[in-house]
């Protein structure tokens, strides 16, 4: 079953639960009253039955008086038999003399001899009572003594079965009632409890279109009660919640436009972007290519002068020419710089697993043999293994570790180290010296070309190879930021896409 489903038959269950929990727990308390009500009652009948024979009995002792002083038995007689047939209750009544002879009795097929055995006789100013096992039923004997018991003494049955009718038929009415209540309180809770989970179901299942997307819901105000009332504030909810999802939806339909419009606009601007990069790459690449033959005149015809005319000039004309050839040198060397930054971007990249503690190891060794009086420890994480191009890793790691090289030249003890941190599963490859270190407030400038922040006297260069270095790293999607102070030394981070 759906949960939605189960959980709408469990929030009907409930209430009707509650309803006829109430309903229950109202009619124990009646049947607890009724109950309370029926033992007070049936006491008080016995009571009055009991309270009847005391009158009654004594009634009859006092009015027998005169009539067995004078020996009137037909007079007795007629007394108990009216005491009979005044009350349904009285089942016999006799009167004995004071020798305890029967002077009169109302049996009709004669007195019951073992009767006498099995009553109580009346003591002095005392009206006896005793319970008796008839063949007419249960019944209370009850013994008046007439003149003190002096002349005799009266007796009368009552009836117990009577009065027991009488509470059994008071009983079956309660019963009766009570169950009628029961009935009649459980229909109605039921009846009860589906007039108001209705409405809450119709409710809720509306609720549930509404969480499904379909804001548009209407449910039916049947009452103008508190159920009414909700199912009114549903509908006001649903009509702005639907107004306020269509002007959403609206929003974003125009959003979604602007934001196509912007994409296709950038896009344009990107292909401008790219043609224009390339032509301008084209550009200083043919640039750079063609400065090279002049120069070589330059340099050329410089030198023919130097060695075919040096001796006609002075020093002056001879210093001139060294500065043209030196200057000569240096714009070769940009050139050079120029046309491998310009290849580097243009090269066809040829990706395959690559041990960057391998290039760092051999890059090292290098440097060292090219500066056998300087004296640098290399640290070198073994290792460190990535997919990507061997070629343009090993110019990245020759420029980072040469700058390294040249930065610590001034230092004693200078080290540099190469490596890889992990921070947020992602490798953060390093190389860290201890040499000149930089300004942090230029740090965005070094990876621009000919950006320098020392100068050449200091540090030669022509400023070139961090942002070879730079376009390298992009080409493999990663980033380089790097981190200095001055006199400290620098660290250069970089980070390559899969590792
Ligand atoms: N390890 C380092 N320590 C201190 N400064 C550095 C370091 N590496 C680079 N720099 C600074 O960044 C500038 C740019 O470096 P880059 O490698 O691009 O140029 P260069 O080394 O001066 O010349 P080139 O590499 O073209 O021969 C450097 O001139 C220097 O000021
Ligand atoms: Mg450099």
């Amino acid at each position: 079953m759906p949960e939605s489903k189960s959980a709408k038959r469990r929030f009907r269950v409930r209430l009707r639960f509650k309803f006829s929990l109430i309903v229950a727990f109202l009619v124990a308390l009646m049947g607890m009253l009724t109950l309370v009500f029926f033992s007070t009652m049936s006491n008080a009948l016995w009571e009055e039955h009991r309270q009847k024979g005391l009158t009654l009995a004594g009634g009859l002792a006092v009015n027998c008086e005169s009539l067995i002083l004078l020996n009137n038995v037909a007079g007795v007689y007629s007394l108990l038999q009216n005491a009979r047939e005044g009350d349904r209750e009285v089942v016999y009544s006799f009167v004995l003399d004071k020798e305890g002879n029967v002077l009169a009795h109302t049996f009709e097929g004669g007195f019951p001899s073992p009767l006498l055995k099995a009553v109580r006789h009346a003591k002095k100013g005392e009206i006896a009572e005793k319970e008796l096992e008839t063949e007419e039923g249960l019944l209370t004997d009850m013994c008046a003594p007439v003149m003190g018991g002096e002349i005799g003494e009266v007796h009368l049955g009552l009836s117990k079965v009577f009065v027991a009718g009488r509470i059994a038929d008071t009983r079956n009415s309660l019963l009766l009632v009570t169950g009628l209540v029961l009935a009649t309180g459980l229909a109605t809770s039921y009846l009860f409890g589906s007039y108001i989970t209705k409405p809450l179901v119709e409710l809720a299942e509306a609720a549930d279109r509404i969480g499904k997307g379909e804001f548009d819901q209407r449910i039916s105000v049947v009452s103008n009660d508190e159920v009414g009332l909700l199912a009114l504030a549903f509908n006001r909810m649903s009509r702005e919640l639907d107004q306020t999802m269509r002007q959403i939806g609206e929003a974003r339909e125009e959003l979604q436009k602007a934001h196509d419009e912007l994409e296709e606009r950038v896009k344009d601007r990107t292909l401008e972007l790219a043609i224009a990069t390339r032509e301008m790459e084209a550009f200083s690449y043919s640039v750079s290519h063609d400065l090279r033959t002049p120069l070589r005149g330059i340099d050329g015809f410089s030198l023919a002068v130097m060695e075919d005319y040096g001796d006609k000039l002075d020093d002056t004309g001879r210093d001139y020419l060294r500065r043209i050839r030196s200057g000569c040198v240096k714009m070769g060397a940009l050139i050079d710089d120029l046309l491998t930054l310009s290849r580097i971007t243009r090269s066809q990249m040829n990706k395959e697993p690559v041990d960057l503690s391998q290039i760092a190891v051999s890059v090292a060794a290098a440097l060292q043999e090219g500066a056998p009086d300087r004296k640098v420890e290399f640290v070198i994480e073994p290792g460190l293994r990535i997919f990507g191009d061997a070629s343009l890793l090993h110019a990245a790691m020759t420029n980072l570790l040469g700058n390294a090289f040249k930065f610590t030249r001034y230092r004693e003890g200078a080290r540099i180290e190469f490596g890889a941190a992990a921070v947020k599963k992602r490798k953060i490859f390093y190389v860290r010296d201890n040499g000149a270190g930089f300004d942090m407030q230029y740090s965005d400038k070094l990876f621009g070309a000919f950006q320098r922040l020392h100068t050449g006297t200091e540090f030669e260069g022509t400023g070139i190879g961090l942002a070879t270095v730079k376009r390298i790293i992009h080409r493999h999607g990663g980033d380089i930021w790097a981190t200095g102070a001055p006199g400290e030394g620098a660290t250069f981070n970089f980070t390559l896409e899969g590792c």
